[in-house]
């Protein structure tokens, strides 16, 4: 299949979600708004979005269905990383090709900014004006899911641990837990919403759990690689940040060798839990493969 097309469609119909979803640059107080959409609109991959999507179509259901929910994971995403960038945080100046948030609007603003995008997903997952066709009860069950996703037991609780584990030797399971919460609640919670509102059936559930598990920590993995053997130029940061701040990740504990091998391994889970899955799930297939082999 053509993975560019495929996700150069989705792409778009994100972006054009998000900006339907999202209150506009100019409403009040108008440089909270700025910050937002700078932080917003300023490329991305639009992966987490394009999970959902890609699962809910993977068990027959329309992308448009989705399109709310998915925009909602882009908007905590988005929340994540102007925050993961703050001085406080991981202190970096670069982020999506462009000046990090706080670089541009301030500490303060990048970090309300960050709330007004976390609580807005919440927002628009509950607005019956966007998500009124969906069942109110599996929609429930999601929402639920988003929330300990992202929080405490979830994508912030990971990024306590990094943030509490720099410059510090950890055995290989506290780098899991790091991962697999930073990083994979978000991606598999991405998944398995677009799985569940799409209509799946418990084993189709399943296998996207699995799937998600394996795609959710190979990203990561594939991040901590390159940030070592990447381009700044392409990935739109900096590289070498890991390493300069002491982080907890996968080449530093593990060595590149064995990073990539276990990246490749978790692609080869990936593809395996979707042995059940038709022509349908072909995006995700593809999308684990870019996971692992991106430049970006
Ligand atoms: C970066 O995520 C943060 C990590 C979880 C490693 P992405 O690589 O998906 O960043 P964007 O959304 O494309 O900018
Ligand atoms: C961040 O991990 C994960 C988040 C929840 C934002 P990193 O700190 O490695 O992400 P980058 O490399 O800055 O994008
Ligand atoms: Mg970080
Ligand atoms: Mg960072
Ligand atoms: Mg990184």
């Amino acid at each position: 299949m053509d993975l560019k097309a495929y996700l150069e469609e989705r792409r778009a119909l994100v972006e054009a979600g998000l900006k339907r979803f999202i209150p506009g640059e100019g409403t009040m107080p108008p440089e909270l708004h700025q910050a937002v959409h700078y932080s917003l609109f300023a490329g991305g991959k639009r992966l987490r979005p394009t999970l959902t999507i890609a699962a809910a179509e993977a068990v027959g259901a329309r992308a448009e269905a989705v399109l709310p929910v998915a925009c909602a994971f882009e908007c905590i995403h988005t929340y994540s990383l102007v925050h993961d960038d703050l001085p406080a945080m991981d202190d970096d100046d670069l982020r999506r090709g462009r000046p990090t948030c706080h670089k541009v609007f301030g500490p303060a603003m990048a970090i309300l900014a960050g709330d007004a995008l976390l609580t807005e997903a919440f927002a628009l997952l509950t607005n019956p004006a966007h998500v009124g066709h969906l069942d109110p009860r599996l929609l429930r069950t999601v929402i639920h899911e988003i929330a300990l996703a992202a929080g405490s037991q979830g994508m912030v609780g990971g990024q306590a641990v990094d943030i509490l584990s720099e410059g510090k030797a950890i055995e290989l399971s506290l780098l899991q837990y790091i991962h697999t919460h930073k990083t994979g609640a978000l991606i598999l919670c991405a998944l398995r919403a677009g799985a569940h509102l799409g209509g799946a059936t418990a084993a189709q559930l399943d296998a996207i759990t699995r799937y998600g598990k394996a795609v959710g920590l190979a990203f990561q993995i594939a991040d901590d690689i390159l940030d070592i053997e990447g381009e700044e130029a392409m990935r739109g940061k900096k590289i070498g940040g890991d390493a300069s701040r002491g982080k907890a990740t996968y080449p530093a504990l593990v060595g590149l060798d064995a990073a990539k091998r276990e990246a490749q391994r978790l692609l080869a889970e990936a593809l395996d839990a979707l042995t059940s899955l038709d022509h349908q799930a072909d995006p995700l297939r593809t999308i684990a493969r870019f996971i692992v082999s991106r430049k970006a």
